[in-house]
């Protein structure tokens, strides 16, 4: 699920060889990268002369890392802290908009930082905020009711033991507030010290991240307002790390790429054009050898395609998810 750690514990931005030789072709105009993160993508690119990069990010911790592409490639460079449901507000005079990338999830950086409480390797306060959010881990775990938490947990975590989880939850926290090591040891206690491939605890971790950081409706707007924004001929291109992503990223590429013709008496000027052209049907995963170099890479998927309408109606995308939003609305 995550995209930069490697077992030495380095920078190490997943399937970019696979996403230069895509937008290469493209080269010579503005790229828009969408999670900024530690730069490996917009660097490359920029590495380029006649490129320029504009860059968002909803993590302020960033900063470092864009002022060192800031000194180095000066105008060429531009970074918002800003998420991406919100690339519409980006200013994009004078820029011909080639691509726009997205490499989901998080950064080795985020995860390490004890205060941002994403692994449940780290202690004290839960928290999970990625940056620009209206609430934290602590106050879902502290007072959502019992089943909407195991609603959170099941659909976004697909956690098996989730209404047990939720339901020790709501008992513990009678007692004390609950911080990441009460939850570790909950569902560790829940699922009786199981020792299995996956930590007990990815799952529901999981699940109050998306839910913590909206995950699902910044995915959706995000790729709305990216066919809003580049012109037809430009390539939009997503890397995800789980299947709750990748479901929304397919259906936006497939179903808006297929001559969407539901009666054949239908007149030809009413069928809806497609929005995109699919040069690959099926995902792009890592290759043998970068999964041996950075193992966490395995569960990556690169998914893109060219805009070939000017027009999209994007409302069955959004009914088709409705579920999902509706669970990361509760509180
Ligand atoms: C996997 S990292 C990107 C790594 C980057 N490609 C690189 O090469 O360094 C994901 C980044 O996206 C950012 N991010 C996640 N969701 C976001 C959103 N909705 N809007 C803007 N940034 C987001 C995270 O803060 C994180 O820095």
């Amino acid at each position: 699920m995550n995209a930069t750690i490697n077992l030495e514990n380095k920078h190490f931005p997943v399937l970019l060889n696979e996403l230069i030789s895509i937008i290469s072709p493209l080269y010579g105009g503005t790229f828009i990268d969408c999670t900024f993160g530690q730069g490996g993508y917009s660097e490359k690119i920029l590495e380029n002369k006649q490129n320029n990069i504009i860059a968002l990010d909803r993590d302020k911790d960033v900063l470092s890392s864009t002022s060192k592409l800031q000194k180095k490639y000066d105008k060429r460079f531009k970074f918002y802290n800003l998420k991406f449901s919100q690339l519409d507000q980006i200013k994009l005079k004078n820029h011909k908009i080639k691509g726009i990338i997205f490499d989901l999830g998080y950064s080795f950086d985020q995860i390490k930082n004890s205060h941002k409480g994403l692994s449940f390797s780290n202690k004290g306060k839960l928290n999970m905020r990625m940056g620009i959010n209206d609430f934290s881990a602590n106050e879902i775990i502290s007072n959502m009711d019992e089943n909407n938490l195991a609603k959170v947990f099941k659909v976004f975590g697909d956690e098996k033991y989730s209404k047990k989880i939720a339901k020790k939850i709501v008992e513990t926290r009678k007692d004390k507030t609950i911080k990441t090591e009460d939850l570790v040891q909950i569902i560790d206690h829940v699922k009786k010290y199981q020792k299995t491939k996956i930590h007990n605890s990815t799952k529901v971790f999981q699940a109050l991240r998306i839910l913590v950081n909206k995950e699902i409706s910044e995915l959706i707007n995000g790729l709305i307002n990216s066919f809003n924004l580049i012109p037809t001929g430009g390539i939009i291109a997503v890397v995800s790390f789980h299947s709750i992503e990748d479901r929304i990223v397919k259906f936006f590429f497939k179903h808006y790429s297929e001559q969407r013709n539901s009666s054949r008496y239908l007149p030809e000027t009413e069928i809806p054009e497609k929005c995109f052209k699919l040069i690959n049907k099926k995902p792009i995963f890592p290759g043998l050898s970068e999964i041996k170099k950075n193992p966490p890479s395995r569960s990556a998927k690169l998914r893109y395609g060219i805009k070939t309408n000017d027009k999209c109606d994007f409302s069955e995308f959004r009914e088709k998810f409705k579920n999902l939003i509706n669970i990361e609305n509760l509180r």
